[in-house]
């Protein structure tokens, strides 16, 4: 058996991006979404003609599913060496207009998502004393930010950052590297393309290559570690 990957969020979005370049990398890759089972069909069928994948679904922030997703990749793959917890959603919104349902599932779609995955995913890892686990942030996610569009979204991506290094601290004497990694945004809704330094937003292969450094033997001793991919950009100063 090769090397398996699961990327949470994975029919649509970056996390598709993420999943078709590990499978391009040999990569058998575990295709996950909660309700977009026809692009998560279609990924799979694109992963198929390169690697192997298999479709899991589940709503992550819900300990049963996720129970259920991880039993089936061992019952499937019988090991995990990569998972990228890319499943967060995104709200702007004021905050006084923000309704405690979607507070309370900004929060949850990302850092419940990642604990529970993460946590299922370490006890497959322990026993092979090898994995990596990557999270993804946003720019900014080290730090407090209060922007009254977006609080319970850089809440919560703060509180991966506190996870990540939390889990690496935890993990790296079992073989288990957490790590993380921020774009700046990769689309344009919000920011116009010349407020970002380099005149472009993010792109998905950016966000790929920081992935592939971090899982890579180069990246060895690096664990507990946050890389901003976000070519400058502050949120704050914009
Ligand atoms: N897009 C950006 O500009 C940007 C910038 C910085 C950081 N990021 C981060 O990058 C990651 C991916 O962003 P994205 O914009 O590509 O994501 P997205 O399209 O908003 O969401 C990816 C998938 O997450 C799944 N999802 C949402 N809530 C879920 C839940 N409770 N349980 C299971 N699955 C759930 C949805 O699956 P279904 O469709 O199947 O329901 C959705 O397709 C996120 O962590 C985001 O914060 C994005």
């Amino acid at each position: 058996m090769g090397k398996v990957a699961l990327v949470t969020g994975s029919a649509k979005g970056l996390g598709r991006d993420i999943a078709l370049e590990l499978a391009k990398d040999g990569f058998s890759v575990a295709v996950h979404y909660r309700s977009s089972k026809k692009e998560a069909e279609k990924i799979a069928l694109e992963i198929n003609k390169i690697s192997k994948s298999i479709i899991v679904s589940g709503d992550l922030t819900n300990e049963k599913d996720v129970e259920e997703i991880f039993s089936r990749i061992r019952r499937e793959f019988g090991r995990l060496d990569v998972l990228v917890n890319n499943v967060g959603n995104f709200l702007f919104k004021e905050f006084s207009k923000t309704t405690n349902a979607e507070f309370r599932d900004i929060v949850e779609s990302n850092v419940y998502s990642t604990l529970y995955c993460s946590r299922a995913a370490f006890e497959i890892m322990r026993n092979q004393k090898f994995g990596h686990v990557i999270n993804i942030g946003s720019v900014g996610a080290e730090r407090s930010i209060i922007r009254h569009k977006s609080i319970p979204y850089f809440l919560g991506k703060n509180a991966i950052y506190v996870l990540t290094k939390t889990m690496a601290f935890e993990e790296a004497k079992h073989g288990i590297h957490v790590n993380m990694v921020s774009p700046a945004s990769l689309e344009t809704d919000i920011f116009n393309t010349r407020e970002f330094p380099m005149k472009r937003t993010a792109m998905p292969n950016d966000v790929v290559s920081a992935i592939r450094f971090l899982i890579s033997p180069d990246a060895y001793y690096i664990n507990g570690a946050n890389i901003e991919v976000a070519g400058g950009f502050v949120p704050g100063i914009v």
